[in-house]
């Protein structure tokens, strides 16, 4: 096993998902992790992170300089590379330009931390620096070097020290995988026997530990990153581990139905089903504004969930799903930006109520929590289930939300969700969805003139959300939707799909 040493990096849950991926486990400590511990720990491997921080500061983060006496290699990567250089008696200084982005190096001779690079082509690389080292510490040998770092990478054959100015983890470095290949069976003589199943033999004991005889709540979507959570809680504690599903009558056709049977009857788990359809409803009549829309549901969630969870006595933690790119997300991103939607789940609850928060999967990303998904034996219909949003089909009915436009939006969604899948394009896409817009306009039937409502179709195709492009679904596909909605859906006489990308327009209507 490895330990990663965190100097604050946005790219450390990175190199801890490199390492998994290879197949051993890791860690990820703050950077001053007492040296006990890390005794304790036994690692085959360390591994110094970057950071926003510059070693020359005078608050700059230091680990515990001993680390270099416990004859355990070490890789520092950008910033742990310096602070590798100072702890040793190398020299580091403030360099004039910074060096960002992608960059050239060039490997100097061979050695075990680029075994199998090529020696005589340039070697790209992902650079993310100010400082640089002007001087090796003595006992090591310059590795590579690129134009702006003379010290692109380092290392001490016998003691095993290794160091590298750019950044391995990110996949702007395309043969970084290889190098941590190398660290890691090479190196440190790893062995590759780690897989998302022993993630959960790691998880459900520290979730135990970490809850001890309390109970938790969370709130059940139906997505796979709740029922992950619910199932890796039930499975760490049983019946205290409480989920809440709130039914807001904005769901597909039959979704309510699907989340229901799963944790009832496939993974019976201390499932409440909270059936708020009427009042969600209610607060939404005469409601056009889409910002008002999502306001007015995401504070009615909240409170349901509340009262719901107040029923369940003595609950001191709420367990969420949040994913490492929310968490990169809510660090880089945030802050006075314009709002462009309120996105909205259980973020403000444990403002309101005393929870303690729990984010078990915190370090995963959304592929590997579809791993640990099928490893939990959850169902492929929520494994694969595409990102729907918190507030439903009341974003998708442009104008006033009424149980006759829902039901029409509703029939219209199940034919695209029904011909994506019989055409095995349902997991190839990020979404697919209708629209049901306010205008009508003139069709002809029979030889009656119509006068109904439009259907837009959206279908996308998109890495995280934050961009996105639509899909080009062939032809026949397409007629197929429209055939089938205008012929089957009463009150629809057009269909229309919606060719714009992401930015500048935006996945959901509203
Ligand atoms: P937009 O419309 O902003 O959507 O391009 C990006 C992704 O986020 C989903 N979405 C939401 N998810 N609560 C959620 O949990 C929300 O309020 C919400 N609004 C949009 C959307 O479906 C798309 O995948």
């Amino acid at each position: 096993k490895i330990l990663i040493l965190d100097f604050g990096s946005q790219y450390t849950q990175l190199i801890a998902r490199r390492v998994r991926e290879l197949g051993v486990y890791s860690e990820i400590q703050p950077y001053n992790y007492p040296l006990e511990k890390i005794k304790e720990f036994c690692p085959k491997g360390i591994i110094l992170s970057g950071s926003p921080s510059s070693v020359l500061a005078k608050e700059a983060p230091r680990c515990d300089d001993s680390i270099f006496s416990l004859n355990i290699p070490v890789l520092g990567i950008c910033y742990g590379l310096q602070l590798m250089t100072l702890i040793l008696g190398g020299k580091v200084e403030r360099g004039e330009k910074r060096e960002f982005g992608s960059a050239t190096i060039k490997i100097l001779k061979e050695n075990a931390l680029f075994w199998n690079l090529p020696l005589d082509k340039p070697l790209k690389v992902w650079m993310s620096h100010g400082d640089r080292v002007i001087q090796l510490p003595p006992g090591f040998k310059l590795l590579a070097t690129s134009e702006n770092s003379p010290v692109a990478a380092m290392g001490d054959e016998k003691r095993q020290f290794w160091g590298v100015q750019f950044h391995p983890e990110v996949v702007h470095t395309p043969r970084g995988k290889k190098i941590f290949r190398n660290f890691l069976f090479r190196i440190c003589q790893c062995k590759a026997d780690w897989s998302m199943g022993s993630f959960m033999e790691y998880i459900i004991p520290k979730l135990r530990e970490e809850v001890g005889k309390n109970k938790v709540v969370c709130a059940l979507s139906g997505g796979v990153d709740s029922s992950v959570v619910a199932v890796l809680l039930h499975r760490a504690i049983g019946d205290k581990a409480h989920a809440i599903f709130v039914d807001n009558g904005l769901l597909r056709t039959g979704e309510a139905q699907e989340v229901k049977e799963v944790f009832t009857k496939k993974i019976p788990l201390n499932f409440h089903y909270v059936d708020k359809t009427k009042l969600f409803l209610k607060h939404l009549k005469g409601v056009i504004d889409p910002e008002l829309k999502r306001k007015i549901i995401g504070n009615l969630f909240i409170d349901v969930f509340e009262q719901e969870a107040k029923k369940i006595k003595n609950v001191s933690f709420l367990a969420q799903g949040t994913l490492y790119p929310d968490v990169i997300e809510s660090v880089s991103f945030k802050g006075p930006a314009a709002i462009i939607k309120s996105h909205h789940n259980v973020g403000g609850l444990p403002e309101r109520m005393p929870l303690k928060l729990i984010e078990p999967l915190r370090e995963l990303f959304k592929d590997e929590v579809r791993i640990l998904a099928r490893e939990l034996g959850l169902p492929e219909v929520i494994i694969k289930r595409q990102p729907f949003p918190g507030p439903g089909l009341a974003i998708r009915i442009i104008g006033e939300v009424t149980p006759q436009r829902l039901s029409i939006l509703r029939k219209a969604d199940k034919i695209v969700l029904e011909e994506m899948r019989k055409a095995n394009l349902y997991d190839t896409v990020w979404q697919s969805f209708a629209i049901l817009l306010p205008i009508k306009t003139v069709g002809v039937m029979g030889d009656e003139r119509t006068y109904q409502h439009v259907i837009a179709l959206r279908v996308v195709e998109s890495v995280d959300g934050m961009t996105a492009d639509w899909a080009r679904l062939p032809y026949n596909i397409l007629e197929r939707i429209s055939n089938r909605i205008i012929n089957e859906v009463s009150g629809i006489n057009r269909v229309v799909y919606d060719i714009s990308s992401k930015p500048p327009s935006t996945i959901e209507w509203e």
